[in-house]
């Protein structure tokens, strides 16, 4: 994995563009106004989603493979995100409890283990009250289907990246027993879900930070 995504920031340096993903824009929004300072993103890539938490204040700590991409986020943004190098399969990399956590395209390049032990290691550093969201290419995408496939929805695709597409039921198993309490449709270059967490509590209105 480290291989593909150095070879891929080496020769496209930044791929998606400067500008955040929609999915980015939307859980700004969403933390902002539950007045989080602290977010965590897991797969930060060169840094263009970190801009979108903060451009709204917050202090943001993320977590790359790629040297490749640290070093552009450096040079795009400076030294205003915090970067740990490695991979989210050593988390944690820090004792901090954060008020959310985002991430965006990387959960379902994992296999099933490496999910589910990302998808807890992020719940274990939110604090109570704080949320966690994940966005993932579903199985709308016109991608389903192409390539080798590897096992059940899991594919190797464009090169060497393995891709696994999830539906309502896998989101459920993976995700409903770390507080997930929303699922929605958002367009990005292919159908993506975003998917909304949040840690020991029952309900949206108990996660506004006093
Ligand atoms: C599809 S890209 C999305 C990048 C970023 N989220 C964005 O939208 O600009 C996936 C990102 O996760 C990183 N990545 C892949 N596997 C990783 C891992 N095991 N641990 C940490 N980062 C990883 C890649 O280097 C890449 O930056």
């Amino acid at each position: 994995m480290t291989e593909f995504w150095e070879k891929n920031f080496k020769e496209k340096q930044e791929m998606w563009g400067l500008q955040p993903a929609n999915s980015a824009v939307i859980t700004s929004k969403l933390f902002a106004e539950n007045k989080y300072k602290t977010i965590l993103i897991p797969g930060v890539g060169y840094g263009r989603n970190a801009q979108a938490f903060i451009a709204q204040g917050m202090d943001v700590t993320g977590i790359e493979i790629s040297k490749t991409a640290i070093e552009l986020a450096e040079k795009e943004f400076g030294q205003s995100i915090k970067i740990y190098h490695g991979s989210v399969k050593d988390m944690p990399f820090d004792d901090e409890f954060y008020d959310g956590v985002f991430s965006h395209a990387l959960i379902h390049l994992l296999d099933k283990n490496d999910r589910i032990n990302m998808i807890s290691a992020c719940y274990n550093q939110l604090r109570d009250g704080g949320q966690m969201v994940f966005t993932t290419i579903s199985k709308k995408a016109v991608t389903y289907g192409q390539g080798t496939l590897i096992s059940k929805d899991r594919y190797e695709q464009f090169g060497g990246v393995q891709t696994y597409f999830y539906d309502d039921i896998s989101i459920n198993d993976e995700f409903g027993s770390y507080g997930l309490y929303d699922v929605s449709e958002v367009i990005e270059n292919y159908p993506f879900y975003l998917i909304k967490c949040c840690k020991n509590a029952n309900n949206t209105q108990d996660l506004t930070l006093n």
